[in-house]
């Protein structure tokens, strides 16, 4: 069985698990390709320290590169950000790295850029955008840019969530008719029947991140992991960021951003969501730490293998 996806790619089940500030290591990408699907390598994923200098964090990615090398000969991704300015050197850091490296498969998260989307197939590279805003344009630009496929992300995501408050149901559909090539559905799936879901709006495969939070292979903090387990969805609170909006566990950090009316907004994105999420996420220092989740962590209940989580996924799909 293999459908579009699953050639583009060249896996054998239609996920990809997207990447994750701190929490995508080489082991959970290694962990999610070994079990047919595609792993994708965040920014600093695994490290529980900060560096201060562009090229440190793109020769981190050159050493888990090479570690995931170690641990599997299947294919993997790598993220790239498609920003301006200094964002944009960050970006091209890392995507020398890559290239250097041999990684042939990019996630590209940000906004619907056609040169910055070109220049990575110019690069002889496969690519998934995921616009961070999803839009039937931002697709249409993306499959005008060249890329190979295009993320569908509703807001019932965790990380950062759109600006619109389109929810996966919504904009999936919209999505998969505007472009001809594969769209592939994320936004809150956690289970058989978010697969099920997305295939019958029109994805031809799911685009994965806060499930595989919780994995045995993930390096979250235990007591993150169980956190996330303990929780329920209506325990979520969303607050507004300059980039969009953000879906978190109520620690005293993402309480203490509520009551400050300034920031409404998380500030600073790229400072302050790094150092919060590095405390909440690895170094498990809850109260001082945000951990972003989807909307959907009520099904989350259990902390499983990576292989585990992907059979349950599509246990009972065709695709
Ligand atoms: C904690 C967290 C961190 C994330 N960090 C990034 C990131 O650094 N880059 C990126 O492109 N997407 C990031 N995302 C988005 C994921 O790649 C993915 O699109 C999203 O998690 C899918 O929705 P789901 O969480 O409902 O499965 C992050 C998501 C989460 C939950």
């Amino acid at each position: 069985m293999k459908n579009r996806i699953c050639k583009i790619l060249d896996i054998e089940k239609p996920i990809i698990q997207g990447p994750m500030l701190w929490v995508t290591s080489a082991e959970m990408v290694a962990a999610v390709s070994n079990a047919g699907g595609l792993g994708t390598l965040g920014f600093n994923g695994g490290y529980t320290t900060r560096v201060n200098t562009i090229e440190e964090t793109a020769e981190r990615m050159r050493v888990q590169f090479r570690k995931i090398r170690s641990l599997t000969d299947k294919p993997f991704a790598f993220n790239y950000g498609i920003m301006e300015g200094d964002g944009g050197l960050f970006s091209k850091a890392c995507l020398d790295v890559a290239i250097e490296e041999g990684v042939k498969y990019v996630v590209a998260a940000g906004d619907a850029k056609e040169d910055q989307i070109r220049a990575l197939k110019d690069a002889g590279l496969t690519v998934i955008f995921r616009p961070l805003n999803p839009s039937i344009e931002a697709a249409r630009i993306g499959e005008r840019a060249g890329a190979d496929i295009i993320v569908a992300t509703g807001f019932d995501e965790g990380g950062s969530a759109p600006e619109n408050t389109l929810g996966t149901m919504s904009i999936v559909p919209v999505m998969a008719d505007a472009v001809d090539i594969p769209v592939m559905a994320a936004g809150g799936i956690v289970d058989s029947r978010g697969v099920k879901a997305s295939f019958a709006l029109g994805a031809e495969g799911v685009f994965v991140g806060t499930a595989f939070i919780t994995s045995e292979e993930s390096p979250a903090a235990q007591i993150t992991k169980e956190y996330i387990v303990n929780h329920e969805s209506t325990d979520t609170i969303t607050l507004k960021t300059p980039v969009g909006h953000e879906r978190a566990l109520p620690t005293e950090y993402i309480k203490e951003q509520i009551g400050n009316e300034e920031l409404g907004n998380i500030p600073s994105r790229m400072e302050n969501v790094t150092r919060a999420y590095l405390d909440g996420f690895m170094t498990g220092e809850l109260e001082k730490g945000a951990i972003s989740v989807n909307a959907a962590i009520s099904i989350i209940k259990e902390i499983k293998s990576c292989k585990k989580i992907i059979d349950d996924l599509f246990s009972g799909i065709e695709f």
